[in-house]
């Protein structure tokens, strides 16, 4: 069947999708979109090398920041442009506790004016493009008319693109991994954004979990962003993306290349394990499929993981 989707990324997730996780899932998905993992603003103060945001392809990487200062956004957003990076993300879902404290994340929905003059600041300094990642809200009955007047403010700073995780936060006492399960789903007011401003563009995320899923969304659904089926599920990750581009996956060839390229990690000091354990879900699931994670996790030098990783090959 044709897809009305357009686009498909993979949302940004920490301690998942660091530079290694973003070299494999780019060479053996071409077209997805990519995060990385919230930085912090202040990760770029006082340093001269900032490896969470390397890449080999800074067209397909937007980098999400932390943060609620205008001016660090303002010099970070310059520096990165230098760096040759296209697009910055500004986190406004986060609900972690620590995060809120800090006043970002989640927490300034409440203050769309702020995240507006964040967005300025970027947007003077640089020629990025910006984006914000959202929620539907705060507390368990999210007010559709409060996200509409936060998009609407944050619009005005020349934002385009609004990734929406469909979830209200709630903030007064369970767990950031809680509030991704429980607060309740509301795919109908991304699709009320999309109808009352065409002029914007709005990614869907949250709860989007196989191809079934992505097949039942609204046809006004242009765009979507999957988390946690990205490493959950590669089968439904892999059959929704050849879905939306209409296109046959090589992974073997994929594979050739993420091996020169633990290879040549390797030789400059990294750790192998730290790119492998990011291919663990990539082991279709047979009887030996425990034992193959729990050996090649524990080699520590490609040659010994070669073997392990030619049998990956063979079977994909
Ligand atoms: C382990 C983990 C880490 C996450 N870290 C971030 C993050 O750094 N920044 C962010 O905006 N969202 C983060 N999220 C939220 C995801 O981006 C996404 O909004 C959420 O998982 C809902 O999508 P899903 O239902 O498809 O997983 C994280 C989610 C997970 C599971």
């Amino acid at each position: 069947m044709y897809s009305k989707i357009s686009s498909l990324a993979i949302a940004p997730m920490m301690g998942y999708t660091d530079r290694h996780f973003r070299y494999i899932y780019s060479t053996l998905f071409p077209k997805l979109s990519l995060y990385t993992e919230m930085v912090n603003l202040n990760y770029f103060l006082n340093k001269t090398e900032f490896p969470k945001v390397y890449s080999n392809n800074y067209s397909r990487v937007t980098v999400q920041l932390g943060g609620n200062e205008p001016k660090k956004y303002g010099s970070v957003g310059h520096l990165l442009s230098d760096m040759g990076i296209q697009k910055i993300n500004i986190n406004c879902g986060c609900p972690s506790p620590r995060v809120g404290k800090g006043r970002f994340g989640v927490v300034l929905m409440r203050e769309p004016e702020l995240v507006k003059e964040c967005a300025n600041a970027i947007l003077e300094h640089s020629n990025l493009e910006v984006s914000v990642k959202c929620r539907i809200g705060i507390g368990s009955k999210p007010d559709f008319k409060k996200l509409q007047e936060f998009i609407e403010i944050v619009a005005t700073s020349g934002v385009r693109d609004f990734i929406v995780h469909a979830r209200p936060a709630i903030l007064n006492g369970i767990s950031p991994k809680a509030n991704r399960s429980i607060p309740r789903l509301d795919y109908t007011m991304v699709e009320r954004l999309i109808n009352e401003r065409p002029d914007l563009n709005f990614m869907l995320n949250g709860g989007i979990d196989s191809l079934d899923t992505i097949r039942s969304l609204s046809p006004s659904i242009k765009a979507i962003m999957v988390g946690r089926m990205a490493y959950k599920n590669i089968p439904e990750l892999t059959e929704s993306y050849k879905f939306i581009y209409g296109e046959d996956l090589n992974m073997s060839d994929g594979i050739d290349r993420i091996i020169e390229y633990i290879e040549s990690a390797q030789s400059r000091g990294t750790n192998p394990s730290h790119i492998v354990r990011h291919l663990l879900p990539f082991k279709k699931n047979t009887p030996n499929t425990r034992r193959w994670r729990s050996s090649i996790i524990q080699k520590s030098n490609i040659e010994e993981m070669r073997p392990y990783l030619n049998e990956l090959k063979e079977a994909s």
